[in-house]
């Protein structure tokens, strides 16, 4: 009786809430009609239109278009939204014009790059990945969210839900790895932290789930460059996350600058009108990335402006950034009925939409306050956030015979790299309301330990000259002064920490790179120490796989530090002394040389997947190097070590409806308290399109003490092993599957069962 009252009371809340969920939607759209009554087609098309800022510019700037004066077009209410534009005072300056001169005093929406944080960085999105921790990435994405919005920000143009393979392309760093599974849930996490609750909330944002669609996927990793993906790949490796995007209500999508199939995306209405409007419902809207209207002229799809202007309003891009397109040609594209004004209105209606959300309409100012900027913005509180995220997302990738946690109490330790004083690439690449050199660089956070004797020497430099967001960076491949100095200090040391890698800016945007090794004459530098000291404790700095064959083959302990933000050296330094023992998992696999690149876990057998034997060559192989990863997606280890048993299955198939346990246990078999993830992964045996060898389905994090062991679980049904079938849905299909366990796609533990009807 008890329980059936609990259901009811909370069905009746349930009800309410959504009934209330309904008025409340439907007295905004009301609104928004009323809104959109007096609005000229001048002034719609005005919402659709987004200038950058006055200040930074995060592209190349357009030649032409009719931008001339942005100040004119404000008071005139032609612009919508303003990106770049950052800071109480500059957000204040530009609302004001539109809310006091234009005529219907419509406010902006202000979108910036908050990627991995605003003032106080956090982890590259790349490392935070690497975590596994849902719950602290929905922080890290909350805090980054406080602190824009009490700048005036009020959309942030991340998450980047690309899914990308290519460890060449830059912006992996900006990703959330290789799989499609963990890239979903990360997705969610993300928004949910940027936006919140509710919208409304002085601390919360509006996201956006970039960049729709294939950009992950640009040939060679070269980035801007031509995408062509099947129908497979598309629906099952490159939608999923953008669909978990739409699930958790994010109020934006951005499109991307490639082709798909020909097509540019910001043109390409299959993608935008037929995927994302129509079979998803999709209710947000699209923002055009940067300039990218005026690039289908460049990728030889529209003839001019107009027409691309044409195309981009027909396929269902809402707001045109940074082309200055819309403004000049979609008032006469309607009135010529190369458009429909019923477009129009839909795009101006989704895009009301998200400022009503926003509370704009309430009091255009309400993100402007500059006692709440100057108290959240930086603040201490943020700081122990990017700590704790910074320490979730490092991988320890090597540690032979223990060496490390290093000791707390008399040893000589010799730190060398010029990554190791480094206050600014930890930073990262999109940190561009960051202050320079504000980063705890690894030196800093190693002398907080006291016990211990230090010397530094930097070896070699990395960069030489400027390091800024939108220039080429120098990289340093012939001033070798330095080097002989760290071999002295390296030589009869307990331990010598050396911080290697990419610098920040090595990574990101236009930071594409045919070579993955260590960067400039870091490796040399390697080498050189090796040869008096080979007691190394390697610390990579970087925002993408590298190919450190050379490391792995020699150096006894490798810790994958990535770019950390803000509290990298504190984060750093608490892993090397077991104040945090590692539990990161590497969410993209590492290769052994750049030729074997697109290299991933979740791939397709080939037809000839292993050696026949007697020296034949008729299988798919390379003549000079493995197949194999030099560490694959998923691995990742820790101070302690765990195993793996008794994987029992409740039943050895299920029905389309019904459910499956898989369990096993879990023991930590090491001297120290430990948290592994541990992941789920299944094959599809046999399907209507040919499924990959492995697919991540699931995860969790266990913590366990010495010696303690944990029956863990996890629940299989029918809806985790959907695909994109040939029958151009997602459907479950019968028959054989595999179930593997294990604390990296390596896998321990593995079984089988059947799906039946
Ligand atoms: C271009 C990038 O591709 C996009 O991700 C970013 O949000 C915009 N520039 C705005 O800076």
């Amino acid at each position: 009786m008890k329980n059936f009252l609990v259901v009811a009371f909370s069905l009746v809340a349930f009800c309410q809430s959504n009934y209330a969920q309904k008025a409340l939607d439907n007295k905004m759209e009301k609104k928004i009609d009323s809104l959109m009554a007096l609005m000229t087609l001048e002034e719609k098309v005005g919402q659709m239109n987004q200038y950058n800022g006055f200040w930074n510019v995060t592209g190349p700037v357009p030649k032409e278009g009719d931008a001339s004066n942005k100040y004119e077009h404000l008071k005139k209410g032609w612009v919508g939204s303003m990106l770049n534009v950052r800071g109480v005072e500059e957000v204040r300056k530009v609302q004001k014009i539109v809310v006091e001169e234009s005529r219907l005093g419509i406010p902006l929406i202000i979108g910036f790059d908050v990627i991995h944080g605003y003032r106080t960085q956090s982890p590259i999105p790349l490392a935070e990945s690497a975590s596994w921790d849902l719950e602290a990435i929905e922080a890290s994405a909350a805090m980054a969210a406080e602190e824009a919005a009490a700048s005036g920000i009020t959309w942030t143009f991340a998450p980047m839900v690309d899914i990308s393979r290519d460890a060449r392309w830059g912006r992996v760093m900006e990703g959330a790895g290789e799989d499609p599974y963990l890239g979903s849930q990360i997705a969610k996490a993300r928004i949910n932290g940027f936006q919140g609750k509710d919208l409304s909330a002085s601390n919360t944002i509006a996201a956006t789930a970039k960049h729709f669609a294939g950009y992950g996927f640009s040939e060679s990793g070269r980035d801007y460059n031509t995408v062509d993906v099947g129908t497979s790949t598309l629906y099952n490796i490159i939608f999923p996350p953008f669909m978990a995007a739409v699930e958790a209500d994010v109020k934006t999508f951005m499109n991307s600058f490639n082709i798909l199939n020909g097509i540019p995306a910001t043109g390409n209405s299959f993608l935008q009108r037929e995927v994302l409007k129509g079979e998803w419902d999709y209710k947000g809207f699209v923002v055009t990335d940067w300039g990218s209207m005026t690039e289908m002229i460049t990728h030889g799809y529209s003839k001019d402006g107009e027409s691309a202007a044409e195309s981009a309003a027909n396929a269902g891009s809402d707001m045109d950034m940074e082309s200055y397109l819309y403004v000049k040609h979609l008032k006469n594209l309607v009135n010529e009925g190369k458009v429909s004004l019923d477009k129009v209105d839909d795009a101006v209606r989704r895009i009301l939409r998200v400022k009503f959300e926003l509370g704009l309409f309430d009091d255009p100012y309400k993100y402007c306050n500059e006692e709440r900027e100057k108290t959240v913005v930086g603040s201490d509180k943020n700081m122990e956030i990017a700590l704790g995220m910074a320490e979730k997302s490092i991988v320890l990738l090597k540690n032979n015979d223990q060496l490390l946690p290093l000791k707390k109490n008399g040893i000589n330790i010799a730190v060398i790299g010029s990554l190791a004083a480094d206050k600014n690439s930890p930073l990262g690449s999109w940190r561009l309301a960051s202050k320079d050199n504000t980063a705890v660089s690894v030196l800093e956070g190693l002398k907080k330990y006291k016990g211990n004797k230090l010397s530094y020497e930097k070896g070699v430099e990395l960069v030489k000259g400027q390091e800024t967001f939108i220039n080429e960076l120098d990289i340093n491949t012939t001033d070798r002064t330095g080097i002989a100095e760290a071999v002295e200090v390296a030589k009869n040391k307990d331990v010598v920490v050396m911080v290697l890698g990419e610098h920040g800016f090595q990574s990101g945007e236009g930071r594409s790179r045919t070579n993955l090794d260590l960067s400039g004459l870091q490796q040399e530098l390697l080498e050189a120490v090796y040869a008096v000291n080979s007691n190394i404790v390697l610390v990579l700095m970087n925002g993408r796989p590298l190919t450190i064959n050379w490391a792995n083959d020699n150096v006894p302990a490798i810790v994958e530090a990535w770019q950390l933000g803000s509290r990298s050296g504190d984060a750093i330094a608490k892993i090397l002394y077991g104040d945090y023992n590692p539990s990161g998992k590497l969410p993209m696999t590492f290769p052994k040389n750049v030729g074997q690149v697109p290299l991933y876990y979740n791939y397709m057998s080939t037809g000839r997947p292993s050696n026949p034997g007697d020296n034949l060559v008729f299988w798919s192989h390379y003549t000079d190097e493995a197949n194999t990863p030099l560490y694959e997606f998923g691995h990742g280890l820790s101070y302690t070590s765990f195993s793996y048993d008794k994987l029992k299955l409740s039943a050895n198939s299920l029905n389309k409806t019904g459910e499956l346990k898989v369990s096993f246990d879990l023991s930590n078999t090491g001297k120290y308290e430990g948290k592994e993830v541990v992941q789920l992964y299944i094959q599809d045996l046999f399907a209507s399109r040919a499924r990959p060898v492995k697919e991540l389905k699931d995860f969790k994090m266990v913590s366990l003490k010495p010696g303690e062991t944990k029956n863990v679980s996890f629940t299989i049904s029918a809806k985790k092993l959907e695909f994109y079938s040939a029958n151009n849905k997602w459907e479950a299909e019968t028959g054989d599957f595999k179930v593997f366990i294990g604390g990296s796609s390596a896998t321990q533990l593995e079984s089988d069962f059947t799906l039946k009807n």
